[in-house]
């Protein structure tokens, strides 16, 4: 198996070399957020230093300089994606203004009273709440499919949840909780079997394989560029033309105009049709850098490396740790990990464990729903990226270990 230098994808991450409390940090809150190569860090240093003029505004050299690299940051999504056109990727502020958009304009333009949406019990709120929002305008049904005690989708009530009203699917690919990886083909090719379309979050998916939306065939596929080592503040929507096309714009202003008078005004073509307001083009440019990083190391060297770090962490803390819980259980699963230890609280064992030096994430992680599924109020979620290393996880779990003993 080709593995990663890991050692020397380290030197790329100088925030990894901090301390916190006098101890060396390990940083395992990663599908929170992952932390950025020095290469994302300078080109958004650079953008600001030189290249900085609004884009698709200007005449002057600045501007036209500022967007053609913006322009190609979008290339570069496009390609990263293997999507068709370049017209077919809006960025965004991240998933959850990418889902907000979807539902917002999809809404508008194919959502009618008593139309049925579907979703599952694994959900982030980014892909509830969105939907909940509609139906103070809309009658809209969510009907929400089950899953099972290992995180696993229940894909005959997936099956028999649609009828003539389905209008909508929006499935998350990587639950962000359990690690679930979902069927998405079978998923997507039943969706299309009924003629509705499918929404897929890849916030935590993205990463988890060479996502390939043409050969997918997925409709909307939407993620953020922080947990891909990029920016904060900054996401994508890839939409199929034909729907990006047939939708209303989400917002106005800036550059998503034709023309504008007060009787009226046309709207701009795709993709700026979505992109209103000054677009954070510094973040974009930078994240092609982030995009060229992960690609240079391979996608699949980066997934089999976490896929090591999963499954050493998950059979030392099992082997190790008397009275854990694991939360998500399925065949396949993405570098997350959550759990509990007794009855012992998450917060309690998380400050523990972040006085030690490790930072992960405690809480219901923005899926309550799930946790109410699980009948718990929150968990423990390690989440594993291409810079940890088995050392570190050698150390988390005697920490764990350690931590656990004090209750
Ligand atoms: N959605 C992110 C997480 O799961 C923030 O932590």
């Amino acid at each position: 198996m080709p593995m990663l230098d890991v050692k020397k994808i380290r030197e790329d991450f100088p925030l990894l070399s901090r301390e916190v409390y006098g101890k060396p940090l390990v940083y395992l809150d990663n599908a929170a957020t992952s932390q950025k190569p020095q290469c994302v860090v300078q080109a958004i240093a650079d953008g600001y230093t030189h290249l900085n003029a609004n884009v698709h505004r200007g005449v002057h050299r600045i501007s036209q300089e500022a967007t053609e690299a913006y322009e190609e940051a979008r290339r570069q999504v496009q390609h990263f994606l293997h999507a068709a056109s370049e017209r077919e990727i809006i960025f965004t502020r991240g998933t959850t203004e990418s889902i907000n958009l979807v539902a917002h304009s999809f809404g508008k333009a194919f959502l009618h009273d008593g139309d049925e949406i579907i979703l599952s019990e694994m959900e982030h709120h980014a892909n509830i709440v969105p939907w909940q929002l509609l139906q103070s305008y809309t009658d809209l049904k969510l009907h929400v499919i089950p899953i099972d005690d290992r995180g696993v989708l229940d894909m005959e009530a997936y099956r028999a949840a649609f009828n003539e009203k389905t209008r909508l699917v929006s499935l998350t690919h990587v639950s962000n909780v359990l690690g679930t990886v979902n069927p998405i083909r079978e998923i997507i090719d039943i969706a299309h079997r009924h003629e509705v379309p499918v929404l897929l979050d890849g916030a935590q998916g993205v990463l988890h394989c060479a996502v390939d939306v043409q050969a997918l065939d997925v409709d909307f596929y939407v993620f953020s560029a922080h947990k891909l080592y990029g920016p904060t503040g900054l996401g994508v929507l890839y939409g199929k033309e034909r729907w990006l096309e047939a939708m209303p714009p989400y917002q106005g202003g800036g550059e998503m105009i034709g023309h504008v008078t007060f009787a009226k005004t046309t709207f701009n073509e795709l993709p700026f049709k979505f992109e209103a307001g000054t677009p954070n083009y510094i973040g974009a440019i930078a994240f092609a850098k982030a995009l060229a990083y992960v690609s240079d190391l391979g996608l699949e060297n980066i997934a089999a490396h976490e896929q090591d770090l999963l499954q050493y962490t998950t059979r030392l803390l099992t082997e190790q740790v008397e009275g854990l819980r694991i939360f998500g259980n399925a065949p396949e699963k993405g570098a997350i990990l959550s759990f509990l230890v007794r009855d012992i609280h998450p917060y309690d064992m998380g400050m523990l464990l972040d006085k030690l030096g490790f930072a992960l994430r405690s809480g219901h992680h923005c899926a309550q729903p799930l946790m109410d599924r699980f009948n718990i109020t929150g968990t423990l979620r390690a989440s594993f990226a291409l810079y940890n290393t088995r050392e570190e996880c050698e150390a988390f779990v005697a920490a764990v270990k350690r931590v656990a003993q004090m209750f």
